[in-house]
């Protein structure tokens, strides 16, 4: 039985557009894989603290005692695990909001999702096969010339390459607060294509 685990990073809740696609694809993907277990990470319910000196000297304690199974690392054993990874974030100040960040330090554990081969090479330990990015943004980055400003799904990707995760796919709305479009045209065509992204995985 396939193990998705949703990482859900819609600071504005019930507000949130990145949040009505991410809904939308996750009906599609149980309608289409009903045999999947998808388990959700609420970021905004329980919360992390940032990586504070106190917070980083007793995670690295407990890594240097092998202590791996302390609830410290609970977030990283569960990312490690998965067979899919399906992140929903707002694109925030070119990239997303600070408590995906917080999260992707907390899971970065070495020994748990990522490692090193005998001759120092970083290796990826996670299960998963590929990682789907869900996304909305207020202005356009996929135009010529502006892409290089995106930071979020390219750093998002980069990580997939260091955890190990074969395959990255992005479904990102761009223009939504560009007021000269139809914003809500350009949410329901999102929305079949999140349903076409469901059924093809
Ligand atoms: C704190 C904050 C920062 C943002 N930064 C950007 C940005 O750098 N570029 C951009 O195009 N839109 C930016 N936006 C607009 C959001 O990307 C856009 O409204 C998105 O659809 C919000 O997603 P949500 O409805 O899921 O919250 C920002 C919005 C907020 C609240």
């Amino acid at each position: 039985m396939e193990q998705v685990l949703f990482v859900n990073a819609c600071v504005r809740g019930e507000k949130s557009r990145t949040l009505v696609l991410a809904r939308h694809f996750l009906e599609a993907y149980e309608a289409h894989h009903p045999d999947h277990v998808i388990t959700k990470r609420d970021l905004c319910r329980e919360r992390l603290q940032p990586q504070y000196p106190e917070i980083l000297a007793e995670r690295e304690a407990l890594w240097k005692a092998g202590r791996l199974e302390e609830p410290m690392f609970r977030d990283a054993r569960q990312f490690a695990g998965a067979d899919r990874i399906v992140i929903a974030a707002p694109f925030w100040d070119l990239s997303y909001p600070a408590i995906l960040k917080i999260y992707l330090e907390r899971i970065s554990v070495a020994n748990i999702t990522f490692g090193y081969t005998e001759t120092g090479e970083m290796t990826g330990l996670c299960r998963a096969k590929d990682m789907i990015f869900l996304t909305t943004r207020g202005g356009a980055y996929n135009e010529p010339g502006k892409s290089w400003m995106e930071m979020g799904a390219r750093h998002l990707e980069a990580l997939c390459a260091m955890y190990g995760i074969e395959q990255f796919q992005c479904l990102a709305v761009e223009g939504l607060d560009d007021d000269r479009r139809d914003q809500q045209a350009m949410m329901l065509a999102a929305l079949v294509r999140a349903e076409v992204l469901a059924e093809d995985l």
